[in-house]
């Protein structure tokens, strides 16, 4: 099958890598000059487990990345991945899906009528998008009807860090379409994948996608909630939750406690979510308790902080881990930002270590005196606090005894060594 990706990102550069990978002939689109002479010398533009090496293995083969869209005439599916980043009232900004759908109607506009192609969504867009906007669009751009063009909807649920395996192991299949003969091009571009395949209409497969990071999100502010009435008993969150994540009707994932949800998928969500509830004159209150929960938590790393150092001002504060979470190089609404700031404007130094993460951090916040070790970042430090749950720092110990005392505090649930104190443990 030969498959069109509009998109070089996390999403379409994995979706992309992965359908070379069950050995499809793959297009990939990207506009930026540089990441697509990248992805054709086989190097990633970005950071994710495995990547590089399904890329080079299939880089200049079967994938081929432009920045123009000619070559997407010949794709039996195209599949749209471009981002959807949140504006600035909380709805996600859809210019790129706008732009990227007229391009895509354009370059079809010269195919041989005896071609028949599939539009298919993959970016995160709110329920109406893709009837109210993509199939419109490519539509009047193309000049043709839609029994040449079918569209589907076929959300991602990739975990940045684990995108690729993510992308062969999934839980479900989700196809959104009106036709049959479009899901069943649409599943066939999985064959080799094993999960069931659950098709809905076009709409449904938008929610689903929503519904399930609001979920996420949702399971994860339980668990900090849960956490900051733990800490207030001496109670440790972590073993109340193994217990309860065992009931196989709320189940163990994403009850880890601590700072709270960043990335650039989950607050984003939520937010959408919530924009779209109000628009339509709900008033979502769990949604926004979830997002609130998920503002404070981080906060209270600092509260713990002046307990145990008092005045911050002219501290210098250690702060091991960047990215928002670990396995990445991510650091977009990562935790660490927002407490870092806090304790910028409260005059504390700030040492910082992370083990990918420095560079992206340093472009936000050029500030802070980034070490290229923990040991570094350590020593001579008032407190130390984790914001990220890097392996390396599971086994770090005697690397504490460099700082003038051992004020350890987590934000995330990693260390094994005594003197820690957990954000809600
Ligand atoms: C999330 C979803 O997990 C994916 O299914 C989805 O496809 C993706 O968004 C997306 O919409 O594209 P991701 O943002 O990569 O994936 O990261 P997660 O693994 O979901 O973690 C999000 C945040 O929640 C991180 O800051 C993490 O540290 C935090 N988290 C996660 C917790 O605080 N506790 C947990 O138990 C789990």
């Amino acid at each position: 099958m030969r498959i069109s990706v509009i998109g070089g990102g996390y999403v379409g550069l994995v979706s992309a890598v992965c359908f070379a990978e069950l050995g499809h002939s793959v297009d990939l689109v990207e506009i930026d000059r540089a990441k697509c002479d990248a992805i054709n010398a086989g190097h990633p533009p970005i950071y994710e487990n495995g990547l590089e090496e399904l890329l080079s293995a299939h880089a200049g083969k079967n994938l081929h990345a432009y920045v123009e869209y000619d070559h997407i005439k010949y794709s039996d599916i195209i599949f749209i991945c471009v981002g959807t980043p949140q504006g600035p009232d909380g709805h996600p900004d859809l210019s790129n899906i706008i732009s990227s759908s007229e391009s895509i109607g354009r370059a079809l506009r010269d195919t041989d009528d005896t071609r028949y192609h599939v539009v298919v969504v993959k970016s995160t867009v709110p329920p109406g998008t893709t009837e109210k906007q993509v199939i419109p669009s490519v539509l009047r751009q193309s000049g043709k009807k839609n029994d040449k063009i079918g569209f589907a909807v076929n959300p991602e649920f990739l975990r940045e860090g684990m995108a690729v395996w993510d992308f062969m192991n999934p839980d479900r299949i989700v196809i959104g379409c009106r036709e049959n003969r479009v899901g069943d091009l649409v599943e066939a571009a999985y064959s080799g994948i094993k999960a069931p395949v659950i098709r809905t209409g076009i709409a449904a497969a938008e929610m689903i996608k929503y519904a399930s990071n609001a979920f996420l999100a949702t399971k994860i502010s339980y668990a900090n909630e849960i956490g900051n009435i733990c800490k207030k008993l001496g109670i440790d969150v972590y073993e109340v939750m193994r217990a309860v994540g065992r009931d196989s009707r709320i189940g163990p994932a994403f009850l880890n406690a601590g700072t709270g949800f960043g990335g650039s998928c989950l607050p984003k969500d939520v937010s959408a979510l919530i924009a779209l509830a109000e628009d339509l004159g709900e008033n979502p209150v769990l949604l926004k308790s979830v997002m609130h929960i998920n503002k404070l938590q981080p906060l209270r790393l600092i509260d713990l902080l002046i307990k145990r150092v008092g005045d911050l001002d002219g501290k210098k504060i250690s702060v091991l881990g960047l990215s928002f979470k670990e396995n990445t190089d991510d650091v977009r609404e990562s935790r660490s930002v927002v407490v870092i700031k806090e304790l910028i404007s409260r005059g504390a130094r700030v040492s910082a270590y992370d083990p990918r993460a420095n560079q992206s951090m340093k472009r936000i916040l050029p500030e802070v005196d980034y070490c290229s070790s923990a040991s570094e970042s350590l020593t001579d430090a008032d407190a130390c606090l984790v914001m990220t749950e890097w392996p390396e720092f599971a086994h770090l110990d005697k690397e504490f005894d460099l700082m003038k005392s051992r004020v350890i505090i987590e934000g995330r649930r990693i260390l094994s060594c005594k003197d820690r104190e957990g954000i809600c443990w």
